[in-house]
């Protein structure tokens, strides 16, 4: 049935992706939303950044719009003050005789790694057992790679943006922007947490020459030829790569069953130079620098087409939720297996 499986929470003890570490700067603190649970980010003195609940315990505001004064976070309202770990420090007007009141608030996990501000809003005993981690993206910092990423929102269920992201016929949707064609799945392996379906497919892109990144660019520099295409599930998010010139993450943000923050994560492989490998560290730092961003615009226009899809697919489903879908790809049918396996009830989630 399809019903429950658009209505499935995802799994919260999990790493996931609520920013990007630039988006989160020093005295101003940042909203973010998994899964129906509102935080603010906010960084300390010594630039740690810190996550609490969204919700002053006085009269229940937002306290991400309040400031960050000596690495405590302010209330707009009235200018309660907050620690790290969520207690209340100070009240501006306390009278003499007064106490604090036992009001702490929920502090969260939170790790700022490989360029992302990485939230663990699960149970923390699990978090304990497993000693689950953030996914690695070990190319951002990585001189031999040139990152590219688009932060995007799409109006769906998570589970149609990782359908998507795992399907990889519908290249056919991407036309002039297209990285690949006739992609042939040939095989799939299944773990506990990972899915990774094995396509063969035609890439258009060769970063054979240092300048064959003007491809990115330029269509009429494309040349189909012959590259494995492999795309994972790694619960709950995505990657892949595409021949050894590319490879590309899909970081999930669940934000409630009709909405689904991602950053979509795109590198153009160096390792093909040995040579640029040779010259000095500032002068391979500086390329990476200045050639980072160049995919953005290509990912841009991959993010409108998929997610213009993702809404109808979201609204069609809202239409008619009992209305079955037809799937040939064996892969989709073991995402979804994943997606339920992992979900802590088949609930939804307040949005
Ligand atoms: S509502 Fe936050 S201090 Fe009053
Ligand atoms: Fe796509």
């Amino acid at each position: 049935m399809f019903f429950d499986l658009r209505a499935c929470a995802p799994n919260l003890d999990y790493w996931y992706c609520v920013a990007l570490g630039t988006e989160l700067t020093a005295g101003r603190p940042l909203a973010a939303s998994v899964w129906g649970q509102s935080v603010v980010l906010f960084r300390d003195p010594q630039g740690q950044v810190q996550a609490l609940e969204d919700r002053c315990p006085h009269r229940q505001v937002r306290l991400s719009a309040g400031q960050v004064i000596d690495g405590q976070l302010e209330c707009a309202y009235h200018g309660w003050r907050f620690d790290s770990r969520g207690q209340c420090v100070q009240i501006p007007y306390l009278e003499k005789g007064q106490k604090i009141p036992p009001c702490q608030i929920r502090n969260y996990p939170v790790r700022e790694q490989d360029g992302f501000i990485w939230l663990y809003p699960g149970d923390l005993a699990v978090l304990a057992q497993t000693g689950r981690e953030p996914l690695a993206l070990p190319e951002w910092e990585h001189l031999n790679y040139i990152g590219s990423c688009a932060p995007f929102s799409c109006p769906g269920h998570f589970s149609f943006l990782i359908e998507n992201l795992m399907d990889m016929h519908h290249g056919h949707l991407h036309d002039q922007h297209q990285a690949w064609a006739g992609a042939r799945l040939e095989k799939i392996a299944g773990a506990d947490e990972e899915v990774t379906a094995y396509y063969q497919a035609q890439s258009y892109y060769k970063i054979d020459k240092i300048w064959s990144i003007s491809q990115l660019f330029f269509p009429a520099l494309r040349r189909l030829h012959p590259d494995p295409l492999t795309v994972s599930y790694a619960y709950p998010h995505w990657r892949a790569t595409l021949g050894a010139d590319f490879k590309i993450y899909c970081l999930f943000c669940p934000v409630s069953p009709t909405e689904t923050k991602a950053y979509l994560v795109h590198f153009t492989s160096l390792e093909a130079f040995p040579k640029l490998h040779q010259s000095p560290l500032p002068i391979r730092r500086f390329l990476k620098t200045k050639l980072s961003g160049t995919a953005r615009p290509l990912l841009k226009n991959l993010i409108r087409q998929d997610v213009a899809m993702i809404a109808q697919e979201q609204e069609a489903f809202l239409t008619d939720p009992q209305r079955r879908s037809y799937e040939v790809n064996p892969a989709i049918a073991q995402t979804q297996k994943l997606i339920r396996r992992l979900a802590p009830e088949r609930r939804v989630a307040q949005s």
